[in-house]
Formats: C-alpha cells, structure tokens, sequence
C-alpha cells in the first residue's frame, strides 16, 4: 500500500491509500463527511482482491449533520479536483453524505471524470434526488447498505423520483433483508463492477495437453480433507484429497476421488466404514503430511476413533463419519460414495482451501 496525495479545493492537501496492482480498473472510495478512510478499509481489501485497485479518500474533516454551504461545497470542489488529478477514470463508491458529495460533484458533466457511480446509503433530500437525475453515468443506488434504518420513507421517495427501470443507466439495489449486510454490499457492488468496469482479461490459456488441463481443474476452489480408515491390520490410515463432493442430503451422502496408484487405494476399495476430516487452516501441515510418501501420518497427530471406530482427526473443521455405499471406476481413479452417518464440526473456525495448486485461505472472513 501507498499514500497519494492530492490537491484539494483552496489548494488543501487530501491523502488516500493506494492499493492493488497498476493495471487493474480504478475504484475511488469516498467515505461519509466526517468519516475518515478507515470506515472503507474491510472494502478496500475486498475490492483489491477481486482485481481493482482502490483509492481509498480522506476527506477533509466535516462538522456534523449541519454543515455549512462552504464546507459542502468545498467538499464537491475537492472531490472534483481528485477526480480530475487521477490517471483514469474510476467508478467512484460512496456512502451516505460522501454519496451526496459525489452526486453533486459529478452530476452535471460527470460522466469525463468518472467511469461509475455506486451511491450507498446516501441521505435523499430534493437537493440529492435532483442532483441523482442529472448523472449521466452508469449508477448504483444501494439502500440499507450500512443499516436497514437508512432504507427510510425519504429513500422510498428517492426511489419515486429516480428512473429506475427506465434508465439502463441507473440501477438500484434494496439490502433492507439481508441477513449480512457487508457481505450483502460487496457482493452487490463487486457484481455491479463486473458489468460496468469489466476487468479486462490479460491473457487466457488453452488447450487440451494434460497440464493445460490439469491448470485448469485448479481453478476451482476447493477445501482440503484427510480421508481416513483402519487398514486390515487395524492400523490407521488416511491421505489428503480435495476431490470431496456432498452428493445428497436424503439419503446424506458424499463421496471423493481416490487415485487407483494411491498407496491407501487398496483399503479404501475394501473399506467398509471411512472417515472425511474437512481441514481447518491450522491443519495445512497434516494435509502436507498426508500428501507425501514416507511419512508416518499419524505419529504425535491427535486422534481418536469416532463411533464407527474410524481415526477422526482432532481439531478438524468438520469430521463426516460414513459406510462404504458404492465405489465406481472413473479412468485413473475411483469415486468412493460414503453414507454419512455421523458428522460433527466445529462452527467458529476458518477452512483451509486450495486453489491453484497453493493452500488459501478465506479472504471475506
Ligand atoms: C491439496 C491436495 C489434494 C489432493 N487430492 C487428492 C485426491 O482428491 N485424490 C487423490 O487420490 N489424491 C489426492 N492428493 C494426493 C495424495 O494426497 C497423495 O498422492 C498421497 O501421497 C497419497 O497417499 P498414499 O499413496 O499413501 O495413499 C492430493 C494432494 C494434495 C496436496
């Protein structure tokens, strides 16, 4: 992360973090008047991580609810002159008055300085709702984003006043339900980027030679599960997979892809009961562990037989305790499909997942 600065009106200086990478599309984030840049933080993380690179603006200090003419528009002013200071032209985000700021800054002739408009929460007075009917770029108005208290009656007649529906350009989005509110957002505004700011795709590969191919299934995310059994000499077993699907909830059951070269294949073939532990992110040295040959996998690994006697890893994310229901040959591996008849997991923690062919973890956590 860097710092910019910028001139603002009367020639004030205006700071803003800089994050992500140079050519990705531009998201400058304008927070509530009297708000600094920390309130967009969680967002601006999010944001870089699918791709944009984030201005994230601190405004110059506001007084409360009643600010002054001046110190409105001195605010329009400096957002006007950022905009204007920028390299390209971003889709501007803002929340509540900051939404007023952007609304009058861009309103008349917006559309050279900003790519987007995303509005959240933003106070609707005639002067707002006027000033909405004049944008002439692509605009998202999110009501309730923050709290469900700002989808108000006046927002109601905001929504009255604007086109929606009738102008492609201006869209609306009602998070008054949402039982995740920040989720809600980003995942709303996040859609709205890809639509209006698509990210243009540097290179693609393809093809149909095994490591093209083999690249692209590690495109899916997907967690990480030890498989584990008792072989015929009751010795534990197991290996890591993330071939793991749940199949069905009624009857429940799930299954993985075993690798017929796989040292475990044998017993797991045979087995009549298995265990699948869904690893945490404290357990990416066990999934390594259990990824490589040699190793004695369960030497000072807690464990402890569940019910149906199979070794359930301690501290795992989720252990599915299942019978053996049916196996089905599939080229160079075998789909086992378990009936779970036991699972127990542990709510409070983070999965640990694979993408790429590297451990991940959770970034909206
Ligand atoms: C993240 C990860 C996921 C894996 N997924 C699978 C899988 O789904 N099926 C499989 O057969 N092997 C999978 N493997 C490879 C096996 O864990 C590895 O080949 C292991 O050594 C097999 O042990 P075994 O030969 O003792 O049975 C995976 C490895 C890693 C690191």
């Amino acid at each position: 992360m860097s710092i910019v600065e910028y001139k603002g009106f009367g020639g004030v200086r205006l700071t803003a973090d800089l994050i992500g990478g140079e050519h990705d599309p531009v998201i400058l984030l304008v927070p509530d008047a009297g708000q600094g840049r920390e309130a967009w933080r969680a967002v601006a993380e999010a944001l870089v991580l699918s791709g944009r690179r984030v201005v994230n603006l601190e405004p110059r200090p506001a007084s409360g609810p009643d600010w002054s003419t001046d110190e409105q528009v001195a605010h329009v002013e400096d957002l006007r002159a950022v905009l204007a200071q920028m390299g390209s032209r971003p889709v501007v985000v803002a929340a509540r008055r900051g939404g007023w700021i952007a609304a009058q800054a861009l309103a008349p002739d917006g559309a050279h300085l900003a790519a987007g408009l995303v509005l959240v929460d933003m106070p609707t007075t005639d002067e707002t709702v006027a000033a909405a009917l004049r944008l002439a770029l692509p605009t998202l108005v999110v009501r309730g984003g923050f709290s469900p208290k700002e989808c108000t009656p006046a927002s109601d007649a905001f929504r009255a006043a604007l086109p929606i529906g009738e102008s492609a350009d201006i869209e609306e989005a009602d998070m008054a339900f949402a039982a995740d509110r920040g989720e809600a957002l980003l995942g709303q505004l996040l859609e709205f980027l890809e639509r209006r700011q698509p990210r243009k795709a540097t290179e693609f590969q393809a093809g149909s030679d095994p490591r093209t191919l083999r690249d692209a299934m590690g495109c899916f995310a997907t967690g990480v599960t030890i498989v584990t059994a008792h072989d015929a000499d009751g010795m534990p077993v197991g290996l890591t997979a993330n071939s793991f699907t749940s199949v069905s909830l009624d009857p429940p059951l799930l299954l993985v892809c075993i690798a017929n070269t796989a040292g475990t294949a044998p017993v797991l073939r045979d087995v009549v009961h298995f265990g699948v532990n869904v690893l945490q992110i404290g357990q990416q040295p066990a999934s390594n562990r259990f990824a490589t040959k040699g190793e004695d996998r369960f030497a000072n690994l807690p464990w402890a037989p569940g019910q149906t006697g199979v070794p359930l890893l301690d501290s795992s994310l989720v252990s599915f305790e299942c019978e053996s229901e049916s196996l089905h040959e599939a080229g160079d591996h075998f789909i086992l499909v378990g009936r779970v008849v036991r699972a127990q997991f542990e709510p409070h923690r983070d999965p640990l997942l694979y993408f790429r062919g590297k451990y991940r973890r959770l970034h909206f956590a």
